[in-house]
């Protein structure tokens, strides 16, 4: 499909009709993850696409509309979904919901890293700036509530720096790590830049909060029932930062 051309709704990628989605969507890169938050969070929750089995929901939280969908993993695929959602469907605030591993030793299992910025090894944001290197940064109005809403809780939280990784299994891991960390970069995750990027582009507010699942320094992992209790932990501080 040429550049520029109007895609229409529904859209290659999701099924849902026009406006049928809220404004702010929670985007979890695990669709069945997206169906446990509409089930769990939300008032009179919809399912509104299932293309690929990615998920999608709309309800209410607080009497506040707003949506949830799976993006996949990585760059690309929430690069797709993100960019659809904005331009196809009107969504206006994008937050990504996930998990993340730790680059220093200041950040701990189960902490709330929020991105001020993220970092990456993507090409994505210098095809879309000239060749040049764009700051990819969170929405300060989104960040500053949603790190307001953190602290409001139990939850040991870090804003800052994230480095989003298109390789999982990097053969240069350590060393980007060592490399990430030594520039105060507080974790890893696959999607962040991606989305502050499409999010840039087309005009939308998007932030990316993570849980922390693994730690690459200390080298430890949650298990799965911490996994998920830490991830309930942040769908809180995120809805409640979204709709302070
Ligand atoms: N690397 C990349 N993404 C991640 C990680 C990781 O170690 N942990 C959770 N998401």
């Amino acid at each position: 499909m040429a550049r520029g051309t109007v895609v229409g709704v529904p859209t290659p990628h999701i099924s849902a009709p026009d406006g049928a989605f809220a404004p702010t969507v929670l985007l979890p890169g695990d669709p069945l993850r997206a169906k446990w938050i509409a089930e769990t969070f939300l008032d009179d929750a919809e399912l509104v696409t299932e293309v690929r089995n990615i998920f999608g929901y709309t309800g209410t939280w607080n009497g506040n509309p707003v949506s949830v969908m799976g993006t996949g993993m990585g760059v690309p695929s929430i690069s797709i979904y993100a960019t659809e959602l904005i331009t196809q469907y009107g969504c206006e605030r994008l937050i990504r919901v996930g998990s993340c591993g730790a680059l220093i030793e200041a950040v701990g299992l189960r902490d709330v890293v929020i991105g001020a910025g993220a970092c990456t090894d993507s090409g994505v944001n210098r095809v879309r700036f000239g060749g040049f290197d764009y700051a990819a940064i969170a929405d300060w109005s989104l960040l500053r509530s949603t790190a307001e809403a953190a602290e409001r809780g139990s939850a040991s939280v870090h804003v800052g720096n994230i480095m989003t990784s298109d390789l999982f299994y990097s053969p240069k891991g350590e060393e980007v790590a060592r490399m990430a960390a030594s520039m105060g970069v507080l974790a890893v995750e696959m999607e962040a830049a991606g989305l502050y990027g499409v999010a840039a582009e087309h005009g939308a507010a998007a932030l990316a909060i993570c849980t922390v699942s693994d730690h690459l320094v200390l080298e430890q992992v949650l298990t799965p029932e911490e996994r998920q209790q830490s991830f309930s932990d942040m769908i809180e501080i995120a809805l409640a930062g979204a709709f302070a």
